[in-house]
C-alpha cells in the first residue's frame, strides 16, 4: 500500500470514528479530504472505496446536471457562501463578490471573483450595493434557523429591482439511518463542465420551504422551477 492509501485509510477510519460520536461535521471533512486525494493522483479505485464508504452513511439521489448562463447584470454580484466549486465566480468572474464563511472553502476557490470572508447573516455592505445575489447550493450548508436572516440581508443589501437568485436542493424528511444528504452534479458551464458533490448534515428543505422565506422577508417570487431535485427561485426586491 502506498502513502496515498494509507493516509485515505487511516482518513476513513477516522471518518467512522467520528461518526460513532456522531462528530458529522468532522467526518465530512475527513471524507472531503480523501477525496481531494484520491483525485489529485487520479485513483478510480480509491474513489470507489471512498464512495462506498460514503454510501453506507449517506443518501444520494441520482446524479443530476444543470446548465448555466452567465447572469446578464451590469452591477456586481453577491455569491453568498460562494466558496467551493465557486460555480457562480466561474460564471460571471470579477463582477462577483463571493463571501463565505470559511477562509479555507474561499482559498481553495479557483475563479475572479473577490473573495471576502464574512457571515451572510451578517453582511458588512451597505444597503442596496448589489444588483443581483446568488446562492448556488449553499443555503443547504447553513442552519434553517439563520435562513430568514440571511434573506432579510440580502434583501437589504439589494438594489430597488434586484435579483436573488437561489439554486438548491430538495431534502426529503429523514428516513432510514442516513445521517447526510449528498446531491451529485455536473454543471455544464459556456467554458467547462464541473463535477460537484455538495454534501451536508440531513435537514428537511423543499422549494415551498424557501418560498415562505422569501414572502416572510417581503420579496416577489418572479420565477420558480425543479428539475428532479433541483430547485430553482428567482425572487425580486420591489421598492
Ligand atoms: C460548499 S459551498 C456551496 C457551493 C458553492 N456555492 C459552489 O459554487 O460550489 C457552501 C458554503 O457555504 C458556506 N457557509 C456556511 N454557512 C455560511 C454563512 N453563515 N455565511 C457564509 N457562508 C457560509 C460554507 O463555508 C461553504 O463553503
Amino acid at each position: 500500500m502506498n502513502v496515498e492509501e494509507n493516509t485515505i485509510k487511516r482518513l476513513l477510519k477516522d471518518a467512522e470514528l467520528d461518526l460513532m460520536e456522531d462528530k458529522l461535521d468532522d467526518a465530512v471533512e475527513k471524507v472531503r479530504k480523501a477525496i481531494d486525494l484520491a483525485k489529485a493522483k487520479g485513483n478510480e479505485n480509491l474513489l470507489t472505496q471512498i464512495m462506498e464508504f460514503v454510501q453506507q452513511f449517506s443518501y444520494s439521489p441520482k446524479k443530476q446536471s444543470l446548465q448555466l448562463i452567465p447572469i446578464e447584470t451590469e452591477g456586481y454580484i453577491l455569491d453568498i457562501g460562494g466558496g467551493g466549486e465557486g460555480i457562480i465566480g466561474k460564471l460571471n468572474g470579477n463582477q462577483v463578490v463571493a463571501i463565505d464563511k470559511s477562509e479555507k472553502e474561499l482559498l481553495e476557490t479557483e475563479n475572479k471573483a473577490l473573495k471576502i470572508v464574512m457571515d451572510a447573516t451578517k453582511l458588512i455592505f451597505l444597503p442596496k450595493s448589489f444588483s443581483v445575489c446568488t446562492a448556488f447550493f449553499s443555503l443547504m450548508y447553513i442552519p434553517l434557523h439563520d435562513h430568514l436572516k440571511i434573506f432579510e440581508e440580502v434583501y437589504r443589501v439589494l438594489e430597488s429591482n434586484g435579483k436573488f437568485l437561489i439554486w438548491d436542493v430538495n431534502i426529503p424528511r429523514k428516513f432510514a439511518d442516513y445521517k447526510a444528504f449528498l446531491i451529485q452534479l455536473n454543471v455544464e458551464l459556456p467554458t467547462e463542465d464541473v463535477e460537484a458533490g455538495y454534501g451536508v448534515l440531513w435537514q428537511m428543505q423543499s422549494i415551498d420551504y424557501f418560498k415562505d422565506l422569501a414572502q416572510k422577508s417581503n420579496f416577489n417570487i418572479v420565477n420558480e422551477w425543479m428539475k428532479g431535485d433541483i430547485l430553482y427561485l428567482e425572487l425580486r426586491k420591489i421598492g
